[in-house]
């Protein structure tokens, strides 16, 4: 249990936001497919992508981490060995739906399994395509959820539309895509964040995209190249909303990635009225960056629905506790993926931010928020989710008693120095 003691201090200062959690997934697993040397800068050493590099150290990829640079040597995706031992995701769902998609059109045999919220997560979005693709998986519930087997073997292209807006999935499809006969075919009606699709480019690979169709050749071989990971704006979510909310306050944000299917939030505080500026650092980047500069902001309610849910899917959380601080009723809809996050989103965040005192309710596919409402400090759970956890510890900035947060180092999934972080921005 932490106790989260704040007293509700005013925000002044800098940060810089860690790597991208999405990114330096991909940084890793495209570097290990790549033949050669690929090298990172500004990787996330958070838990979840620290699991995707110890797959790829039971696969035989030799991987060097100093810091925040990691250096990938591999003999490429032909040369992986069979692992001994079963492949351990941790919590993470990127690492297990995409390894899924790599590993299919590999001639090796593995054995993937993660934590109790991984075991619970749904797998056949992902194992329906593979399978129409050739892909031999065996799992609990006819490969709904691990430990999932995978047999590797020869793989063809599909034309596919996805019946759920995910990254993840189109990204398993697209790897998959990479060893098949043919050319994949992957149809968004909701564009979802496209860091696999910039990232193959970076790669050497040929990919198109017209109007949410992406379309890939088949048997096309990565150079291994340099990454810059940006930092991650789903961890500056969180000071983006503290410094809004806090009294007094004005935070400067470097290097915040800015992709636009990643950047929802941004809009959202814009239409809410937040007192923030926006300032591109890197435009012409394969993913552009922004410095973010939010002061205390008077805010009106919004509704959140449609195509920008999955541009701000992990931001909900924390925005739902910034809709409590808003003038009117927030509505959050279409967002029936918050169901099977790493937790029940909308329960996790409706149970909790009632406890404090919210007028909050669950929708079938949302919620519903009606401020501005005082909160107070309680007992909360974060439900060993990291962005549960991080949307407490910037409730307790705004309460008037402390918030006791049960499993608050779940943090260090997607932010290890989150807490660090807030206490360097609390003026004493
Ligand atoms: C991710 C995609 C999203 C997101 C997750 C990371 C990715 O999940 O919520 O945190 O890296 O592709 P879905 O693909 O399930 O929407």
């Amino acid at each position: 249990m932490k106790s989260l003691e704040y007293n509700r201090p005013t925000l002044q200062g800098e940060i810089t936001v860690p790597g991208d959690k999405s990114i330096s997934h991909r940084s890793v697993m495209f570097g290990a497919i790549a033949k050669g040397t690929t090298t990172v800068e500004g990787f996330l050493l958070g838990e979840d992508c620290l699991s995707t590099i110890d797959c790829f150290h039971k696969l035989g990829v030799k991987i060097e981490v100093d810091n925040t640079n990691v250096k990938i040597e591999s003999p490429g995706i032909d040369g992986w060995e069979e692992p001994k031992e079963v492949l351990y995701t941790g919590n993470s769902g990127t690492t297990t739906r995409l390894m899924l998609g790599i590993l299919s059109g590999t001639k090796l045999h593995t054995i993937m399994t993660g934590d109790a919220s991984i075991g619970k997560r749904p797998m056949r979005r992902v194992v329906d395509p593979l399978r129409l693709m050739g892909a031999k998986i065996a799992g609990r519930e006819n490969g709904q959820f691990t430990p999932l087997a995978i047999q590797g073997t020869t793989l063809t292209a599909i034309d596919y539309r996805m019946p759920v807006a995910s990254a993840q999935v189109k990204s398993a499809i697209l790897l998959a895509g990479l060893r098949a006969n043919g050319t994949t075919i992957v149809r968004e009606s909701e564009v979802s964040r496209d860091h696999t699709e910039r990232m193959l480019r970076q790669f050497g690979a040929r990919v198109r995209v017209e109007e949410g169709v992406v379309s890939f050749e088949g048997g096309q071989s990565l150079t291994g190249t340099h990454v810059k990971v940006p930092g991650d704006i789903s961890s500056a979510a969180f000071f983006l909303v503290a410094g809004a909310i806090t009294n007094g306050s004005r935070i400067v944000l470097h290097n915040v990635g800015v992709n636009e299917t990643r950047a929802g939030i941004i809009e959202v505080l814009e239409k809410m009225g937040a007192n923030m500026t926006v300032e591109i650092e890197d435009e012409k980047a394969a993913e552009p960056t922004a410095t973010i500069t939010i002061e205390t902001s008077t805010l009106e309610a919004t509704t959140i629905e449609g195509e920008i849910i999955p541009r701000l899917i992990d931001e909900i959380p924390v925005l739902a506790l910034l809709a409590t601080q808003a003038n009117g009723t927030t509505v959050i809809k279409d967002a029936e993926e918050l169901k099977v996050k790493e937790t029940d989103r909308i329960a996790a965040v409706v149970a909790e931010l009632k406890k404090l005192g919210a007028t909050i309710e669950a929708t079938h596919d949302g919620m519903i928020i009606h401020g501005p409402t005082p909160l107070h400090g309680a007992k909360l759970n974060s439900y060993g989710d990291h962005r549960i956890g991080m949307m407490a510890a910037v409730a307790a900035l705004i309460t008037n008693e402390s918030i006791e947060l049960d499993d608050a180092q779940c943090v260090a999934v997607s932010y290890p120095t989150f807490f660090e972080h807030v206490d360097s921005l609390i003026q004493k």
